[in-house]
């Protein structure tokens, strides 16, 4: 298999053949929501920013099709973490029902479910009910020795005690507070417009791979979009693998990592 490297294809079929059983330290998993296509759609929208809207094609699935697809990637994560390995799942209030019971039917042990509130969340211009500002991390262990780095990530606790000091961890987590990806961080099309539309923090990525990862490790995203995982990973000298189906975003990713 090869290593810091971006899979342009299915991950169903990259990680089922391509990917060694027992390897892989670390995922984040960023899938579809299921959520495209059934919601209110912004005409005249042309922020292409940090409100951008999702309504993709590879985002729509029925909901058996999803439960299916749920099963299958998770189960095939399952096989590839090594014994201790972390994977932590990306969601909101749409799929994180399905995502909580097949981490419960493959054996996973659920470790936090962390909620990031997204400080410029997009408003609520119905007015018909409260405004969807969070999104939801959930960390699955597959064995009893899961790493966390506790003094790693109390060095990032962004609050501090009257002193300056770092404060524990009880001060921290599992909650954060970050902008939904904007600015110069943003990843543009030749357009200017965002080019893809959930595109995860950096920083968000960062705390994750510190808290479950040390350098060396493998970090796998079976749903690479941007490359943010593997561009942190990278960082933080971790290797890393990423599987994308979509060509184009394959493309962005490459060079967002490697600058060409
Ligand atoms: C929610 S986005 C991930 C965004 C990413 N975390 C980032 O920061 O840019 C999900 C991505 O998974 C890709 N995708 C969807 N189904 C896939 C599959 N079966 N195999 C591989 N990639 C898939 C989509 O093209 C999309 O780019």
């Amino acid at each position: 298999m090869k290593i810091n490297t971006i899979y342009n294809g299915d991950c169903l079929d990259v990680m089922s053949r391509r990917i060694d059983k027992g390897s892989v330290n670390l995922i984040f998993a960023d899938p579809p929501y299921n959520l495209s296509g059934h919601s209110l759609d912004l005409a005249n929208n042309t922020t292409g920013g940090a409100f951008y809207k999702v309504n993709a094609e590879w985002d729509v699935y029925s909901q058996d099709d999803y439960i299916a697809f749920t099963h299958q990637w998770m189960d095939l994560c399952h096989d590839l973490l090594t014994e201790n390995g972390s994977i932590y799942i990306s969601c909101t209030q749409h799929n994180i029902g399905e995502i909580l019971t097949t981490g419960k039917e493959l054996g996973f042990k659920l470790n936090n479910v962390i909620t990031w509130y997204k400080t410029n969340a997009m408003p609520n211009i119905t007015k018909r009910t409260f405004t969807h500002s969070t999104e939801f991390v959930c960390w699955f262990v597959k064995g009893k020795n899961w790493k966390f780095e506790y003094d790693t990530v109390k060095h990032l606790n962004p609050h501090k005690t009257k002193d300056g000091n770092y404060k524990q961890m009880r001060d921290f987590l599992d909650f954060i507070e970050l902008p939904v990806v904007q600015g110069r961080e943003r990843i543009k099309g030749d357009d200017n417009r965002a080019a893809h539309p959930t595109q995860k923090p950096e920083r968000l990525i960062e705390l994750i791979v510190a808290a479950s990862s040390n350098e060396g490790d493998l970090v796998l995203d079976p749903f690479f979009g941007t490359g943010t995982t593997g561009f942190v990973a990278a960082k933080m000298n971790r290797n890393w693998i990423g599987i994308e189906k979509n060509k184009h975003y394959a493309e962005l990713a490459h060079k967002r990592i490697f600058g060409e």
